[in-house]
């Protein structure tokens, strides 16, 4: 006992590694840490010692114990004065760059291998390798930082919701399956032979629940699971900030975030950001932007030139046209110096996203140039660059094809153009996108589906003309949206059954399925439910977002890759036999195989 109180006091620390300054010159200091860098100068040792504040260099004799046998990352422990270096040797780069610890006794507390990889700031390592050792690729400085922005980013929204007097409720993870439209991950159960939980997709069912039982303002940092594609946005498992809200409408949803963002924006990232956000209604969106998620950061909005394309001689416009469907351009005036290969590179974007072709002009009242041209002589030139307010030399391109094409083609060239002609100006802009539609129809099966999720409510309570264009109909279904990302996304919800069971309705699924999915709520929104609304809020798309990030697996700690894989830990992984009997599964797949 006496041994281990005495040994504690030789090795631990006194300071961080981030801690030592002019002031501290001529102290005795302990510090430990990760031997990050070592240099040898004739028989003296020049160790950078790193810990998650910092790194301060210490000097060693190669004569003092140990010091020859310490590599890297060996974690070390070690005693002596703090001196204050030459001018020529400050390090304007480190906040202890004006001093070193000149060092008097050494204890090695662990060693290491060579690591796989060197913990630098920035690493060209195949990302198998860095995930594979998560626990080396996490001591580097940059995502020592993301997560650290993460912890402060999380715990400064909870500030912010306690202030609003939400309360956190944690909602059940052994659950039955959520409304969200993605695959459930499945548990079986051991005392109940053949039945599974599912992991929740969110806790939508349950923060509805929690509105019928009074709790009026309940938020939550809440673990999601949904089993679909991944991409650099998407995780397996993620975390949302949710929340809800009683005997409100979206406008008290949105200033109740728009206060919890600016405060949280104020404290974490030192940026003051003007409220209320920017609202939008998704038809404005699309029709301005092409993208219910428009960047607000740049102009380029499209242009409608039905008007105009009716009355040419262009037989592609005009039969697309007579066809119901849609001629829009899109004005491009930092695109004037454009060679004609440029231009046409653009037809690969556009037809990425289903257009068969990219009509384009370089516009002048005199006839212009490009495959339109010919259609733009005399008068008919002047007035397609006035629909469009075009200069003289602007690029002006078009596409003509269903108006679901049009526009999804357009929004992405809108974006690609921002892109490659760098027009994304530095600035945060939020956007509610408000009344989505109710309903998308499926084009395989022609089935509907909510767009959102069949709890939402719609804008019309009388739901007029639901039977013949379900699609028409507008539903209160928001998202809020940072510089072309959707950050989050909820609704007002439904709190009436007549128009819950019209919903189901329409989307064709039997009382029995009802039931089987969604009992439980429906049966407690019989119970005096309140009108209720609300919304979640993806935390890692946020807090990459805010870090300047476009891949959430940078301030995930422990991310799983495209496959799903945590190649870590190595999970999924088989279990044993007994383990599947136990939970009474046989499984049908060979190992490490398809089934
Ligand atoms: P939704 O399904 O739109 O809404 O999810 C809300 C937000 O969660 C984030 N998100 C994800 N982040 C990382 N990986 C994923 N796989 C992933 N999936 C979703 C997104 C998204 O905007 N219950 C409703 C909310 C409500 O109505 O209150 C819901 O879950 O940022
Ligand atoms: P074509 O007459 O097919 O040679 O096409 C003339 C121009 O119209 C070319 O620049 C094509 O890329 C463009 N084009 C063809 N189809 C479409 C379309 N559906 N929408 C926009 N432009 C198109």
């Amino acid at each position: 006992m006496t041994a281990q109180t005495t040994e504690a006091r030789t090795w631990k620390r006194t300071h961080t590694c981030g801690d030592l300054r002019l002031q501290h010159v001529d102290q005795e200091v302990i510090l430990n840490g990760w031997v990050d860098a070592r240099r040898n100068h004739g028989g003296i040792y020049f160790v950078d010692l790193r810990d998650r504040y910092g790194i301060t260099q210490v000097v060693l004799r190669e004569e003092l114990a140990g010091a020859t046998k310490i590599g890297p990352e060996f974690v070390i422990s070690v005693r002596g004065k703090v001196l204050g270096r030459d001018a020529a040797n400050v390090n304007p780069q480190r906040k202890t760059g004006e001093i070193e610890v000149i060092v008097q006794e050494l204890e090695i507390l662990s060693s290491s291998p060579t690591p796989p990889f060197e913990v630098l700031e920035e690493l060209d390592t195949a990302i198998e390798t860095r995930l594979r050792y998560r626990f080396i690729d996490l001591r580097r400085g940059p995502l020592q930082r993301n997560m650290i922005h993460r912890s402060r980013f999380v715990n400064a929204m909870r500030r912010a919701f306690e202030r609003q007097n939400f309360i956190e409720v944690e909602t059940p993870i052994l659950t039955k399956a959520t409304p969200e439209g993605a695959r459930d991950y499945l548990v079986p159960s051991r005392v109940h032979p053949g039945e599974f939980y599912a992991l929740p997709q969110s806790p939508q069912i349950f923060k509805q629940i929690l509105m019928v039982s009074g709790f009026d303002r309940y938020f939550q940092v809440a673990r999601c699971f949904r089993d679909e594609d991944l991409r650099a946005d998407r995780q397996p498992e993620f975390t949302q900030l949710d929340m809800e809200m009683s005997f409100v409408e979206e406008e008290e949803v949105f200033a109740a975030w728009e206060k919890v963002i600016t405060e949280t924006f104020a404290e974490v990232q030192g940026v003051e950001l003007e409220t209320p956000f920017q609202r939008m209604p998704f038809a404005e969106a699309m029709e301005r932007f092409g993208s219910d998620k428009p960047d607000l950061r740049f102009g380029l909005e499209l242009c409608d030139v039905a008007a105009w394309a009716r009355e040419s001689e262009f037989k592609v416009f005009t039969s697309v046209l007579e066809a119901g469907g849609r001629v829009v351009g899109l004005c491009v005036p930092q695109a004037k110096g454009f060679s004609r290969k440029q231009v046409e590179a653009l037809g690969a974007v556009v037809g990425e996203y289903g257009a068969k072709g990219l009509a384009w002009w370089k516009a002048s009242r005199e006839g212009g140039t490009g495959p339109l041209a010919r259609f733009a002589a005399g008068e008919k030139a002047g007035a397609l660059m006035d629909l469009m307010g075009a200069e003289d030399g602007d690029l002006c391109l078009f596409v003509a094809d269903r108006e679901s094409v049009v526009l999804r083609s357009l929004g992405e060239l809108r974006n690609h153009l921002a892109d490659q002609l760098d027009l994304r100006a530095e600035s945060w802009k939020f956007l509610w996108v408000t009344e989505f539609p109710l309903f998308q129809r499926d084009e395989e099966t022609g089935r509907l589906a909510s767009a959102h999720h069949p709890f939402t409510a719609p804008v019309d309570w009388d739901m007029t003309g639901a039977d013949s264009e379900p699609e028409k109909l507008a539903s209160r279904a928001y998202d809020l949206v940072l510089n072309g990302w959707e950050l989050g996304s909820g609704s007002v919800r439904i709190h009436r059954t007549d128009v819950q069971t019209k919903i189901f309705e329409l989307l064709q699924i039997e009382p029995e399925e009802q039931e089987l999915k969604f009992g439980f709520l429906l049966e407690a929104l019989r119970y005096g439910p309140p009108p209720h609304a609300g919304f979640a809020l993806g935390l890692d798309r946020t807090v990459a977002l805010t870090l300047g990030l476009d891949n959430i697996r940078d301030v995930v700690a422990f991310p799983k890759t495209t496959s799903a894989s945590d190649l870590m830990c190595g999970a999924p992984s088989e279990v044993s036999p007994e383990q599947l009997e136990e939970v009474h599964v046989r499984s049908v797949a060979k190992p490490g195989g398809a089934s």
